[in-house]
Protein backbone atom coordinates (compact mmCIF):
# COMPACT_ATOMS: atom_id res chain seq x y z
CA UNK A 1 0.00 0.00 0.00
CA UNK A 2 1.48 3.67 -1.15
CA UNK A 3 0.34 6.82 1.84
CA UNK A 4 1.00 10.04 1.11
CA UNK A 5 1.68 12.16 4.06
CA UNK A 6 0.90 15.97 3.40
CA UNK A 7 0.74 19.18 5.78
CA UNK A 8 -2.47 20.73 5.27
CA UNK A 9 -1.06 24.28 6.48
CA UNK A 10 2.13 26.40 6.17
CA UNK A 11 4.09 23.33 7.31
CA UNK A 12 5.37 21.99 11.07
CA UNK A 13 1.70 20.68 11.69
CA UNK A 14 3.66 17.61 13.39
CA UNK A 15 4.21 15.37 10.52
CA UNK A 16 7.30 14.51 12.55
CA UNK A 17 5.58 12.80 15.13
CA UNK A 18 2.77 11.04 12.59
CA UNK A 19 5.62 9.84 10.33
CA UNK A 20 7.72 8.51 13.03
CA UNK A 21 4.55 6.58 14.55
CA UNK A 22 4.00 5.32 11.04
CA UNK A 23 7.04 4.64 10.37
CA UNK A 24 6.64 1.02 13.01
CA UNK A 25 4.17 0.01 10.78
CA UNK A 26 5.77 0.31 7.14
CA UNK A 27 8.36 -0.90 4.90
CA UNK A 28 9.31 1.99 3.05
CA UNK A 29 9.80 5.80 3.84
CA UNK A 30 10.61 8.07 1.44
CA UNK A 31 11.23 11.78 1.10
CA UNK A 32 9.80 13.26 -1.61
CA UNK A 33 10.39 16.79 -2.41
CA UNK A 34 12.22 19.99 -0.54
CA UNK A 35 15.42 19.35 1.36
CA UNK A 36 17.12 20.85 4.45
CA UNK A 37 14.83 23.71 4.52
CA UNK A 38 12.35 21.03 6.69
CA UNK A 39 13.66 19.98 10.04
CA UNK A 40 12.52 17.65 13.33
CA UNK A 41 13.43 16.12 16.46
CA UNK A 42 12.74 13.12 17.01
CA UNK A 43 13.87 12.12 21.33
CA UNK A 44 14.38 8.51 21.46
CA UNK A 45 15.09 7.11 25.21
CA UNK A 46 17.55 9.93 25.80
CA UNK A 47 18.98 10.69 22.83
CA UNK A 48 17.98 13.26 20.67
CA UNK A 49 17.97 13.25 16.33
CA UNK A 50 17.71 16.08 14.42
CA UNK A 51 16.61 15.11 10.96
CA UNK A 52 16.72 17.51 7.92
CA UNK A 53 17.01 15.12 4.80
CA UNK A 54 17.14 11.58 5.94
CA UNK A 55 13.57 10.36 6.55
CA UNK A 56 13.28 9.77 10.89
CA UNK A 57 11.73 6.31 9.57
CA UNK A 58 15.52 5.35 9.78
CA UNK A 59 15.43 4.90 13.34
CA UNK A 60 13.23 2.08 12.88
CA UNK A 61 15.47 -1.01 12.48
CA UNK A 62 15.30 -2.78 9.38
CA UNK A 63 13.09 0.14 7.21
CA UNK A 64 14.11 1.05 3.80
CA UNK A 65 14.87 5.17 3.82
CA UNK A 66 14.36 6.47 0.03
CA UNK A 67 15.50 10.67 -0.40
CA UNK A 68 13.73 10.56 -3.91
CA UNK A 69 14.44 12.66 -7.26
CA UNK A 70 12.30 15.81 -6.09
CA UNK A 71 14.27 16.28 -2.89
CA UNK A 72 17.19 18.87 -3.40
CA UNK A 73 20.20 17.73 -1.68
CA UNK A 74 22.94 19.27 0.00
CA UNK A 75 25.65 16.64 0.29
CA UNK A 76 27.86 18.15 3.20
CA UNK A 77 24.63 18.23 5.53
CA UNK A 78 23.81 14.99 4.44
CA UNK A 79 27.11 13.37 5.04
CA UNK A 80 27.02 15.01 8.45
CA UNK A 81 23.82 12.94 8.79
CA UNK A 82 25.12 9.76 7.46
CA UNK A 83 28.43 10.03 10.00
CA UNK A 84 25.80 11.39 13.13
CA UNK A 85 23.65 8.40 12.19
CA UNK A 86 26.67 6.12 11.88
CA UNK A 87 28.58 6.99 14.99
CA UNK A 88 25.46 6.53 16.84
CA UNK A 89 25.43 2.39 15.85
CA UNK A 90 23.06 2.70 12.76
CA UNK A 91 23.77 0.41 9.43
CA UNK A 92 22.89 2.85 7.03
CA UNK A 93 24.33 1.15 3.90
CA UNK A 94 21.36 -1.47 3.59
CA UNK A 95 19.14 1.28 4.86
CA UNK A 96 19.37 4.49 3.07
CA UNK A 97 18.64 4.61 -0.77
CA UNK A 98 19.32 8.09 -2.34
CA UNK A 99 18.32 8.89 -6.22
CA UNK A 100 21.30 9.71 -8.36
CA UNK A 101 18.96 12.18 -10.11
CA UNK A 102 17.62 14.55 -6.85
CA UNK A 103 19.68 18.06 -7.75
CA UNK A 104 23.05 18.79 -5.23
CA UNK A 105 22.77 21.85 -3.26
CA UNK A 106 26.27 23.85 -4.18
CA UNK A 107 27.58 27.00 -2.21
CA UNK A 108 27.12 29.34 -4.54
CA UNK A 109 22.69 28.36 -4.01
CA UNK A 110 22.96 29.02 -0.49
CA UNK A 111 24.75 32.49 -0.75
CA UNK A 112 22.63 33.60 -3.38
CA UNK A 113 19.29 32.41 -1.47
CA UNK A 114 20.91 35.19 1.33
CA UNK A 115 21.66 37.62 -1.33
CA UNK A 116 18.98 37.34 -2.98
CA UNK A 117 16.21 37.84 0.23
CA UNK A 118 18.41 41.22 0.87
CA UNK A 119 17.57 42.93 -2.23
CA UNK A 120 14.03 41.49 -2.86
CA UNK A 121 11.45 44.30 -2.20
CA UNK A 122 8.96 41.82 -0.66
CA UNK A 123 11.03 39.51 1.46
CA UNK A 124 10.08 35.68 1.54
CA UNK A 125 11.95 35.10 4.67
CA UNK A 126 13.27 31.86 3.21
CA UNK A 127 15.29 29.27 5.23
CA UNK A 128 18.83 30.61 3.42
CA UNK A 129 19.42 26.84 2.74
CA UNK A 130 19.64 27.61 -1.03
CA UNK A 131 16.37 25.73 -2.10
CA UNK A 132 14.88 28.28 -4.19
CA UNK A 133 18.22 28.70 -6.12
CA UNK A 134 18.58 25.36 -6.24
CA UNK A 135 15.58 24.67 -7.45
CA UNK A 136 15.62 27.40 -10.47
CA UNK A 137 19.04 25.68 -11.43
CA UNK A 138 17.21 22.52 -11.61
CA UNK A 139 14.30 24.12 -13.82
CA UNK A 140 16.87 26.60 -15.81
CA UNK A 141 18.76 22.96 -17.16
CA UNK A 142 21.90 23.64 -15.68
CA UNK A 143 21.67 22.39 -12.24
CA UNK A 144 24.32 19.25 -11.17
CA UNK A 145 22.33 16.29 -9.91
CA UNK A 146 24.08 13.88 -7.27
CA UNK A 147 24.88 11.29 -9.73
CA UNK A 148 27.08 13.71 -11.50
CA UNK A 149 29.19 14.01 -8.75
CA UNK A 150 29.61 10.41 -8.87
CA UNK A 151 31.75 11.14 -12.79
CA UNK A 152 34.48 13.53 -12.17
CA UNK A 153 34.30 14.62 -16.08
CA UNK A 154 30.76 15.15 -16.16
CA UNK A 155 30.54 17.29 -13.07
CA UNK A 156 33.95 19.41 -14.41
CA UNK A 157 31.86 20.35 -17.07
CA UNK A 158 28.69 20.88 -15.44
CA UNK A 159 30.65 23.29 -12.40
CA UNK A 160 32.78 25.27 -14.71
CA UNK A 161 29.86 26.14 -16.86
CA UNK A 162 27.56 27.16 -13.93
CA UNK A 163 30.73 29.39 -12.84
CA UNK A 164 31.32 30.91 -15.78
CA UNK A 165 28.07 32.70 -15.76
CA UNK A 166 27.24 32.43 -11.86
CA UNK A 167 30.25 34.48 -10.57
CA UNK A 168 29.61 37.17 -13.68
CA UNK A 169 26.24 37.60 -11.82
CA UNK A 170 27.87 37.53 -8.31
CA UNK A 171 30.02 39.99 -9.12
CA UNK A 172 28.25 42.41 -11.25
CA UNK A 173 24.71 42.20 -9.66
CA UNK A 174 25.58 41.14 -5.80
CA UNK A 175 29.38 43.02 -5.61
CA UNK A 176 30.12 39.24 -4.36
CA UNK A 177 33.68 37.76 -4.95
CA UNK A 178 32.33 34.41 -7.06
CA UNK A 179 33.25 30.91 -6.60
CA UNK A 180 36.70 29.34 -7.13
CA UNK A 181 35.91 26.30 -9.21
CA UNK A 182 39.19 24.02 -7.59
CA UNK A 183 38.00 24.13 -4.24
CA UNK A 184 33.80 22.93 -4.79
CA UNK A 185 35.19 20.46 -7.58
CA UNK A 186 37.64 18.79 -4.76
CA UNK A 187 34.92 19.38 -2.18
CA UNK A 188 32.43 18.13 -3.72
CA UNK A 189 34.10 15.04 -5.65
CA UNK A 190 34.71 14.04 -2.15
CA UNK A 191 30.83 13.40 -1.12
CA UNK A 192 30.03 11.82 -4.91
CA UNK A 193 32.38 9.59 -3.93
CA UNK A 194 31.47 8.85 -0.15
CA UNK A 195 27.34 8.51 -1.54
CA UNK A 196 28.62 6.29 -3.84
CA UNK A 197 27.15 3.12 -2.14
CA UNK A 198 23.68 4.52 -1.15
CA UNK A 199 22.67 5.70 -4.68
CA UNK A 200 19.65 4.18 -6.04
CA UNK A 201 17.16 4.04 -8.48
CA UNK A 202 14.45 4.77 -6.16
CA UNK A 203 11.76 4.55 -8.87
CA UNK A 204 12.26 0.53 -9.86
CA UNK A 205 13.16 -0.02 -6.11
CA UNK A 206 9.63 1.22 -5.30
CA UNK A 207 7.51 -0.52 -7.84
CA UNK A 208 9.19 -3.65 -6.98
CA UNK A 209 8.27 -3.37 -3.18
CA UNK A 210 4.58 -2.27 -4.23
CA UNK A 211 4.60 -5.41 -6.47
CA UNK A 212 5.78 -7.86 -3.39
CA UNK A 213 2.83 -6.35 -1.71
CA UNK A 214 5.24 -3.95 0.74
CA UNK A 215 3.95 -0.94 2.56
CA UNK A 216 5.44 2.63 1.21
CA UNK A 217 5.16 5.95 3.31
CA UNK A 218 5.49 9.19 1.15
CA UNK A 219 6.54 11.86 3.16
CA UNK A 220 5.73 15.32 1.75
CA UNK A 221 8.18 18.31 3.77
CA UNK A 222 6.54 21.59 4.66
CA UNK A 223 2.92 21.93 3.60
CA UNK A 224 0.00 22.57 1.24
CA UNK A 225 -0.10 26.47 1.33
CA UNK A 226 4.08 26.49 0.97
CA UNK A 227 3.38 24.54 -2.61
CA UNK A 228 4.84 26.22 -5.52
CA UNK A 229 1.71 26.28 -7.22
CA UNK A 230 -1.32 26.11 -4.82
CA UNK A 231 0.62 27.88 -2.20
CA UNK A 232 0.42 31.93 -1.06
CA UNK A 233 2.56 32.22 -3.84
CA UNK A 234 5.16 33.88 -3.50
CA UNK A 235 5.33 33.32 -0.16
CA UNK A 236 6.10 29.57 -0.77
CA UNK A 237 8.45 27.16 -1.22
CA UNK A 238 10.19 26.38 -4.80
CA UNK A 239 8.75 22.80 -4.80
CA UNK A 240 5.73 20.78 -4.74
CA UNK A 241 4.92 20.02 -1.37
CA UNK A 242 1.19 18.83 -2.34
CA UNK A 243 0.19 15.01 -3.42
CA UNK A 244 1.33 15.25 -6.68
CA UNK A 245 4.54 15.90 -5.79
CA UNK A 246 4.99 12.74 -4.23
CA UNK A 247 4.71 11.14 -7.65
CA UNK A 248 6.85 12.99 -9.73
CA UNK A 249 9.51 13.28 -6.82
CA UNK A 250 9.62 9.41 -6.53
CA UNK A 251 8.69 8.66 -10.08
CA UNK A 252 5.70 6.27 -7.98
CA UNK A 253 2.87 6.37 -10.41
CA UNK A 254 -0.45 8.50 -9.73
CA UNK A 255 -2.52 5.39 -10.02
CA UNK A 256 -0.74 3.10 -7.36
CA UNK A 257 -1.46 5.65 -4.75
CA UNK A 258 -3.98 4.33 -2.46
CA UNK A 259 -4.66 6.39 0.29
CA UNK A 260 -3.55 10.08 1.44
CA UNK A 261 -3.27 11.27 4.92
CA UNK A 262 -3.67 14.94 5.80
CA UNK A 263 -1.92 16.41 8.81
CA UNK A 264 -3.42 19.68 10.52
CA UNK A 265 -2.62 21.72 13.62
CA UNK A 266 -5.59 22.23 15.63
CA UNK A 267 -4.83 25.99 14.77
CA UNK A 268 -2.49 27.49 12.39
CA UNK A 269 1.36 28.44 12.04
CA UNK A 270 3.35 30.17 9.72
CA UNK A 271 7.47 30.66 9.25
CA UNK A 272 8.23 33.61 7.56
CA UNK A 273 6.34 36.41 5.28
CA UNK A 274 3.62 36.31 3.56
CA UNK A 275 -0.43 36.26 3.91
CA UNK A 276 -2.03 35.14 7.34
CA UNK A 277 -6.21 36.30 7.52
CA UNK A 278 -6.57 34.06 11.13
CA UNK A 279 -3.34 35.29 12.90
CA UNK A 280 -3.52 36.54 16.31
CA UNK A 281 -2.33 39.16 17.35
CA UNK A 282 -1.09 41.22 20.52
CA UNK A 283 -0.02 39.31 24.13
CA UNK A 284 -2.10 36.48 22.84
CA UNK A 285 -0.25 36.02 19.77
CA UNK A 286 3.05 35.70 22.36
CA UNK A 287 0.71 32.98 24.62
CA UNK A 288 0.21 30.91 22.47
CA UNK A 289 3.76 30.45 20.84
CA UNK A 290 5.36 30.05 24.37
CA UNK A 291 2.49 27.38 25.51
CA UNK A 292 3.13 25.35 21.66
CA UNK A 293 6.69 25.88 21.62
CA UNK A 294 6.41 27.21 18.10
CA UNK A 295 9.81 28.11 17.14
CA UNK A 296 10.99 27.16 13.52
CA UNK A 297 13.25 24.04 14.07
CA UNK A 298 15.46 24.58 10.93
CA UNK A 299 16.17 28.32 11.71
CA UNK A 300 14.70 28.82 15.38
CA UNK A 301 12.48 31.52 14.20
CA UNK A 302 9.69 32.41 15.93
CA UNK A 303 6.77 31.09 14.36
CA UNK A 304 3.24 33.27 13.75
CA UNK A 305 0.16 31.96 15.32
CA UNK A 306 -3.47 31.84 14.68
CA UNK A 307 -6.95 29.97 14.78
CA UNK A 308 -7.80 27.37 12.51
CA UNK A 309 -8.85 28.29 9.30
CA UNK A 310 -10.99 25.67 7.54
CA UNK A 311 -10.78 27.33 4.16
CA UNK A 312 -7.49 26.43 4.37
CA UNK A 313 -7.69 22.68 5.65
CA UNK A 314 -10.94 22.34 3.26
CA UNK A 315 -8.80 23.51 -0.28
CA UNK A 316 -6.04 21.10 1.21
CA UNK A 317 -8.45 18.14 1.24
CA UNK A 318 -9.49 19.02 -2.28
CA UNK A 319 -5.99 19.43 -3.47
CA UNK A 320 -4.51 16.38 -2.22
CA UNK A 321 -7.29 13.80 -2.18
CA UNK A 322 -6.97 13.69 1.60
CA UNK A 323 -9.19 10.62 2.79
CA UNK A 324 -7.94 11.19 6.35
CA UNK A 325 -6.86 14.01 8.79
CA UNK A 326 -4.35 13.69 11.39
CA UNK A 327 -5.17 16.28 13.88
CA UNK A 328 -1.95 18.03 16.09
CA UNK A 329 -1.60 19.66 18.86
CA UNK A 330 -5.02 19.62 20.79
CA UNK A 331 -3.66 20.01 24.13
CA UNK A 332 -2.09 23.54 23.10
CA UNK A 333 -5.45 25.02 23.36
CA UNK A 334 -6.14 23.25 26.71
CA UNK A 335 -7.69 25.85 29.44
CA UNK A 336 -8.97 28.17 26.67
CA UNK A 337 -12.10 30.06 27.63
CA UNK A 338 -12.90 30.13 23.80
CA UNK A 339 -12.12 28.78 20.53
CA UNK A 340 -12.19 30.58 17.05
CA UNK A 341 -12.19 28.60 13.86
CA UNK A 342 -12.18 30.91 10.60
CA UNK A 343 -15.09 29.51 8.52
CA UNK A 344 -14.83 32.10 5.87
CA UNK A 345 -12.88 35.87 4.49
CA UNK A 346 -14.58 38.93 3.97
CA UNK A 347 -12.74 41.11 1.13
CA UNK A 348 -13.95 44.64 0.34
CA UNK A 349 -17.32 43.55 1.59
CA UNK A 350 -17.73 40.07 -0.33
CA UNK A 351 -17.51 37.31 1.35
CA UNK A 352 -15.72 34.23 0.38
CA UNK A 353 -16.30 30.81 1.86
CA UNK A 354 -13.57 28.86 -0.19
CA UNK A 355 -10.00 29.75 -0.08
CA UNK A 356 -9.19 32.48 -2.83
CA UNK A 357 -6.38 31.79 -5.37
CA UNK A 358 -6.45 35.86 -5.98
CA UNK A 359 -3.39 36.29 -3.49
CA UNK A 360 -4.77 40.03 -2.99
CA UNK A 361 -7.81 38.80 -1.70
CA UNK A 362 -5.81 36.45 0.69
CA UNK A 363 -3.92 39.55 1.58
CA UNK A 364 -6.29 41.64 2.76
CA UNK A 365 -9.25 39.14 3.94
CA UNK A 366 -10.66 39.84 7.20
CA UNK A 367 -11.60 36.42 8.96
CA UNK A 368 -14.79 35.79 9.89
CA UNK A 369 -14.79 33.29 13.22
CA UNK A 370 -17.22 30.75 14.63
CA UNK A 371 -16.53 30.95 18.32
CA UNK A 372 -16.71 28.10 20.34
CA UNK A 373 -16.57 26.75 23.94
CA UNK A 374 -13.01 25.82 25.11
CA UNK A 375 -12.48 23.08 27.87
CA UNK A 376 -11.18 23.31 31.16
CA UNK A 377 -7.85 21.16 32.67
CA UNK A 378 -5.80 19.26 30.02
CA UNK A 379 -6.94 16.58 27.24
CA UNK A 380 -3.47 14.53 27.59
CA UNK A 381 -4.48 12.04 29.90
CA UNK A 382 -7.18 10.98 27.44
CA UNK A 383 -6.93 7.24 26.16
CA UNK A 384 -9.82 7.39 23.90
CA UNK A 385 -11.81 9.72 22.26
CA UNK A 386 -14.33 8.91 24.57
CA UNK A 387 -12.41 10.16 27.13
CA UNK A 388 -11.84 14.12 26.18
CA UNK A 389 -13.88 16.74 27.46
CA UNK A 390 -17.23 17.03 25.37
CA UNK A 391 -16.41 20.66 24.39
CA UNK A 392 -12.69 19.16 22.87
CA UNK A 393 -15.19 16.81 21.14
CA UNK A 394 -17.43 19.10 19.56
CA UNK A 395 -14.40 21.27 18.73
CA UNK A 396 -13.06 17.84 16.53
CA UNK A 397 -16.24 17.46 14.95
CA UNK A 398 -16.33 21.25 13.86
CA UNK A 399 -13.05 20.44 12.91
CA UNK A 400 -14.07 17.49 10.73
CA UNK A 401 -17.21 19.02 9.40
CA UNK A 402 -15.35 22.10 8.06
CA UNK A 403 -12.44 20.53 7.18
CA UNK A 404 -14.04 17.54 4.94
CA UNK A 405 -12.47 14.77 5.80
CA UNK A 406 -12.68 12.22 8.38
CA UNK A 407 -10.55 12.51 11.63
CA UNK A 408 -8.66 9.33 12.36
CA UNK A 409 -5.74 10.48 14.35
CA UNK A 410 -6.15 12.57 16.78
CA UNK A 411 -2.40 13.93 18.75
CA UNK A 412 -2.89 15.28 22.58
CA UNK A 413 0.94 15.83 23.31
CA UNK A 414 4.73 15.54 22.32
CA UNK A 415 5.24 11.71 23.31
CA UNK A 416 4.30 8.98 21.04
CA UNK A 417 1.57 7.71 23.69
CA UNK A 418 -0.40 10.78 23.52
CA UNK A 419 -1.85 9.95 20.27
CA UNK A 420 -5.88 8.45 20.36
CA UNK A 421 -6.09 6.34 16.81
CA UNK A 422 -9.79 6.42 16.01
P1 LIG B 1 12.65 28.24 1.49
O1 LIG B 1 11.99 26.92 1.39
O2 LIG B 1 13.88 28.23 2.36
O3 LIG B 1 12.92 28.87 0.14
O4 LIG B 1 11.64 29.24 2.24
C1 LIG B 1 10.44 29.69 1.62
C2 LIG B 1 9.32 29.83 2.65
O5 LIG B 1 8.96 28.55 3.12
C3 LIG B 1 9.70 30.62 3.91
O6 LIG B 1 8.57 31.33 4.35
C4 LIG B 1 10.07 29.55 4.90
O7 LIG B 1 9.92 30.00 6.24
C5 LIG B 1 9.06 28.49 4.54
N1 LIG B 1 9.51 27.13 4.90
C6 LIG B 1 10.42 26.38 4.24
N2 LIG B 1 10.55 25.17 4.85
C7 LIG B 1 9.69 25.17 5.88
C8 LIG B 1 9.32 24.18 6.85
O8 LIG B 1 9.83 23.05 6.87
N3 LIG B 1 8.36 24.55 7.73
C9 LIG B 1 7.76 25.76 7.71
N4 LIG B 1 8.06 26.71 6.83
C10 LIG B 1 9.01 26.42 5.91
Amino acid sequence: MNTIIVGTQWGDEGKGKIIDILSGRVDYIVRYQGGSNAGHTVVVGDKQYIFHLIPSGILHRGKICCIGNGVVIDPKLLMEEIDGLSASGFKLKSRLKISALAHAILPYHRVLDKLREIKRLHKIGTTGRGIGPCYSDKINRCGIRIGDLLNRRVFEAKLRDNLKEKNEIFKKVYKHSGFNFESIFIEYLGYGRRLTPYISNIALLLEKAHDKGKDILLEGAQGTFLDIEFGTYPFVTSSSATAGGACTGTGVSPVKIDKVLGVTKAYTTRVGEGPFPAEFSGKFSDFMRQKGKEFGATTGRPRRCGWFDALMVREAVRLNGISELAVMKLDVLDGLKTIKICTAYKYKGKLFKEFPQDQEVVSGAKPVYKQVSGWPGTVTLAKALKELPQQARDYLSLLQDSGGARISIVSIGSSRRDTIFI
